[in-house]
């Protein structure tokens, strides 16, 4: 793919050109800041740098944390109030590493939201969506072994309960549970390795988001019509872009400011709000709590981990087909790693010629939908494990696999689109204004 035509570092002065020759490290940071944007990004396109600060504040706050943590099953518990009670400004770090993890997943759901939105992951920028879903997965792990780490009544039944999932695997599950585990149980070797591995996975996501990144500058950004870059001339380009350096740098600042007063509110008067008091006593084995949740950003998940039970006709269907070997318990972790899975898929299982969901009504109402499906799923995988539950879980697990394994391949041969600009420019210019792009014109809207 021929890249935006637009300009690149020069070097001008001696030290210039010899440090250019030997590492071109200038001009890759000046082509990353200068990079040309599509100038009609909205609002929804700031999660990315949301993210990348997130990022940077877990792995900052989360190294200081561990230099007062210690991870051993007599001593976590007391550690983290040591931290609280006696480090300085031990509680603040510890509150902003734990609503840091929800401020990443509420960041990173609002990404993945837009991106099936606005087509992102539409050819050509498959790549930049597997690598996402593969961040997603990394996200998932680091936040669930982190969650083991305060070895509160939680953490360990937590573990217990989703290390057990490796168990329904036939033949083969019950030796990766322990292999997980390392022993028969959830004790001492599992917390050593979950906080080894706690600490190096966000790293690995530190280098897959890098990789993320040189994906999408690679193509291009996508921008809210789906429609792409001119790249026939500079001139072109230069019509349906802006360099991100300072527009979009400064766009970007200030919604992270604007994120930024809402999660230091949290983190400052209602810190422990999404935490589960569960977790404020110590872990103890042999006290099953009543109700075991994981963290609000595993639910829809775990709500699709419990709808199949053994009374739906097609598990019901499937264990008789695969003589027991696929029962209820295998059914939902199959489920629950599929609806994974068909979420990566996207990019072929969508047939539409159209990128862009602004431009295809029927598509849109499928998609509002599956937004109020995954706030159903959270809120049925928070309630108790009852049979009403469950089957509003079934029925918002039904919808998701619909979404992606019919509805999308389907509509995008049926749907009749609107019509859609030629150019970014044009779009630009009917919700700005022509002369917006000179600094004249106020918004339209
Ligand atoms: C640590 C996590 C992540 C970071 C730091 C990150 C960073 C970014 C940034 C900076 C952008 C460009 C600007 C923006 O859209 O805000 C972007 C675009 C994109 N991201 Fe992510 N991302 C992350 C996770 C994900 C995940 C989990 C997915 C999907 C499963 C995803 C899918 C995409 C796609 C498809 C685009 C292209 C959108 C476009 O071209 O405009 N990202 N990402």
């Amino acid at each position: 793919m021929s890249g935006i035509p637009h300009d690149h570092y020069e070097p001008g002065s001696a030290p210039e050109k010899w440090l250019e020759r030997r590492l071109p490290v200038i001009s890759l940071i000046y082509d990353t800041l200068m990079i040309p944007t599509p100038k009609n990004l909205n609002w929804m396109w700031i999660w990315g740098v949301v993210l990348f600060f997130t990022l940077v504040l877990q792995i900052v706050t989360g190294i200081v944390l561990a230099m007062h943590y210690v991870p051993n099953t007599e001593m976590a518990f007391a550690s983290l109030e040591h931290i609280m009670r006696n480090v300085n400004g031990g509680h603040f770090l510890r509150y902003l590493h734990s609503n840091g993890a929800s401020l990443f997943f509420v960041a990173v759901y609002l990404h993945i939201f837009r991106g099936l939105y606005y087509g992102s992951y539409k050819s050509p920028r498959e790549v930049t969506w597997i690598i996402g879903i593969l961040i997603y997965l990394a996200m998932m792990a680091t936040a669930f072994m982190g969650y083991v780490l305060p070895w509160g009544q939680m953490s360990f039944w937590g573990a217990t309960v989703i290390t057990g999932l490796f168990g329904a695997i036939p033949w083969i599950g019950h030796d990766i549970q322990q292999w997980l585990l390392g022993g028969p149980a959830v004790g001492n070797a599992t917390l050593n390795r979950f906080f080894s591995l706690h600490y190096l996975i966000p790293f690995v996501i530190l280098g897959l988001s890098i990789v993320h990144v040189w994906a999408f500058h690679t193509t291009g950004n996508n921008n809210p019509t789906g429609v792409e870059v001119r790249r026939g001339s500079r001139e072109e380009a230069d019509k349906d872009t802006l360099p991100f350096w300072p527009y979009f740098v400064m766009k970007d600042l200030f919604a992270l400011g604007v994120v930024l007063v809402v999660f230091f509110a949290i983190v400052g008067f209602m810190p422990n709000y999404l935490g589960h008091p569960d977790n404020y006593l110590e872990a103890n084995p042999l006290q099953t709590p009543t109700h075991i949740v994981p963290e609000w950003y595993f639910l829809p998940f775990y709500a699709i981990l419990r709808a199949f039970t053994a009374d739906v006709w097609v598990v019901m269907i499937v264990d008789w087909l695969t003589f027991g070997v696929v029962n209820a318990k295998f059914f939902g972790v199959i489920a629950m790693f599929g609806s994974i899975i068909v979420m990566a898929l996207v990019p072929w299982l969508d047939t539409s010629n159209v990128r862009s969901g602004r431009y295809r009504p029927q598509f849109k109402l499928a998609f509002a939908l599956f937004v109020v499906d995954f706030v159903l799923l959270t809120w049925a995988g928070g309630m108790p494990a009852e049979a009403v539950y469950a089957n509003i879980s079934l029925v918002g697990a039904a919808y998701w696999f619909a979404y992606f394994l019919v509805i999308l391949p389907v509509l995008g041969v049926i749907e009749k689109p609107l019509p859609q600009p030629e150019t970014i420019e044009e779009d630009f210019n009917a919700h700005y204004g022509e002369g917006a792009a000179a600094g004249k014109a106020t918004p339209a809207e």
